[in-house]
């Protein structure tokens, strides 16, 4: 068989399926560092596809040799003005810089931090799931077609726990809700806004965490904004500039990751009847479940390095200026780390996959505050209707860089009681 070619698709059409599972296999089988020509009609250069668990994780943990300080998305925009704004935010830097920003933002995400949000991510949950109830027919179960999976439910989740997180009072939660969707591009399924739109959406937001953060200097609590503007026991503290970007790099990193992985999550659970009697059977699976969905779904298929030098990996030449995409969608099938990788195993113990990065500096700041988004949304649903549906076609978002469910009706029928 002659290389199966990865097609490359910019975010903007809908269709079935957007990862190449079979091509990504036969890849990662015989021509695991492969040299791609990219897409550059379209701004996407040639760069290289490494596509095994083993490599996506070394490419991840030596930063020195693979940076992020380029674009790290696959479709370079032609021109785009943001480019010096995004090389701010510590997603796309390296250390030493990225460590020190890291150290700070570290304390915000502690499990101690993030359990103190529990309480509250429960109470959204619960409140989410009761107004969908209502939604449909008032909760009849009638399939009346009105509920949304991502919509009522995958959507909010997240954007509430980032307004919870930084301490914002419920009535800011629409606007942030809004600005967010509006910056990542999710308000519109077709993706026709304009760049302005995005762009005044952005300088929202950083004027609304201003603000923020002018208020906690003033009056602090004992909450995580206030922890990032103190200094802490090294001495550093997050400048107003950075911390108005963090607040921007929350709400893109913690928003569409997580709505995708709930929304897929689910379309998993519908997709393999058997597994979700499991978890009605054993609710504390949900754990596991958790970081199954994760890797099963693989929110953020890839990410894009720059070699900042010559080097060699399996054996294929490597120079500096190239483009190094890894492919965690495809680590996440890898036979040699995982049993049976094709198949959705609620209790899958261990789980190594890399859905939140390869473990390197970058590794998701937010991986601890998803997990327990999923655990707790999947318990809330177990509880109050596990004879949830689908009732209606689901659409997909086409794109190569984020696994997306955009549109998934469903009937909600609870548990009478
Ligand atoms: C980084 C995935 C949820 C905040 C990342 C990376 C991935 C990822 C793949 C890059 C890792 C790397 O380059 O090595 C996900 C997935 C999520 C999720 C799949 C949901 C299932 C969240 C949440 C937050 C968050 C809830 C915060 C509220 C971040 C931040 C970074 C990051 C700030 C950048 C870290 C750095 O540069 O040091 N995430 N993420 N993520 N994530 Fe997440």
């Amino acid at each position: 068989m002659t290389t199966p070619e990865i097609e490359l698709v910019a975010p903007g059409t809908y269709e079935e399926n957007g990862v190449p599972h079979e091509q990504l296999a036969w890849l990662r089988e015989h021509d695991p560092v492969h040299r791609h020509h990219g897409d550059p009609e379209r701004g996407n250069p040639p760069f290289w596809a490494v596509t095994r668990h083993e490599d996506v994780v070394h490419v991840s943990r030596h930063p020195e040799v693979f940076s992020s300080y380029e674009r790290l998305a696959l479709f370079d925009e032609p021109a785009d003005e943001h480019l010096a704004l995004q090389r701010m935010m510590m997603l796309n830097q390296d250390p030493p810089e990225h460590s020190r920003k890291r150290g700070i933002v570290n304390r915000g995400f502690t499990p101690r931090a993030i359990g103190v949000l529990e309480r509250h991510i429960r109470e959204i949950c619960r409140d989410l799931v009761a107004e969908a109830l209502r939604r449909d027919g008032g909760g009849a179960g009638d399939g009346d077609g009105a509920a949304d999976f991502v919509r009522d439910l995958a959507a909010p989740l997240p954007l509430y726990v980032i307004c919870e997180l930084l301490g914002a009072p419920p009535e800011d939660r629409e606007k942030i809700f809004n600005w967010s969707n509006t910056l990542i591009g999710a308000d519109d399924p077709e993706f026709q806004r304009s760049p302005d739109e995005g762009t005044r959406a952005a300088t929202q937001l950083y004027a609304y965490a201003a603000a923020l953060a002018a208020e906690r200097r003033e009056r602090p609590r004992d909450d995580i904004v206030t922890r990032l503007l103190q200094p802490g026991p090294d001495g550093e503290v997050l400048t107003g500039d950075e911390f108005e970007l963090f607040v921007m790099l929350l709400s893109v990193a913690g928003n569409e990751t997580t709505r995708n992985a709930a929304s897929g999550g689910m379309l998993a659970l519908f997709e393999h009847p058997g597994q979700w009697e499991r978890l009605r059977a054993d609710p504390a699976l949900v754990r596991t479940a958790a970081d199954e969905i994760v890797r099963w779904v693989t929110p953020v298929n890839l990410f894009r390095r720059t070699a900042v030098r010559d080097t060699v990996l399996r054996g294929r030449r490597i120079a500096e200026g190239d483009k190094v995409v890894v492919f965690y969608a495809s680590a996440n099938r890898d036979a040699s780390v995982f049993d049976d990788p094709f198949a959705f195993d609620v209790g899958r113990d261990p789980n190594p996959h890399l859905g939140f990065g390869g473990g390197g500096p970058h590794f998701c700041l937010g991986a601890h505050l998803a997990r327990l988004e999923l655990c707790v949304l999947f318990e809330t649903l177990l509880d109050a209707m596990p004879n949830i549906e689908l009732s209606g076609n689901v659409r997909r978002l086409r794109s190569s860089f984020i696994n997306g469910v955009k549109e998934m009706p469903v009937r909600l029928r609870p548990v009478s009681r």
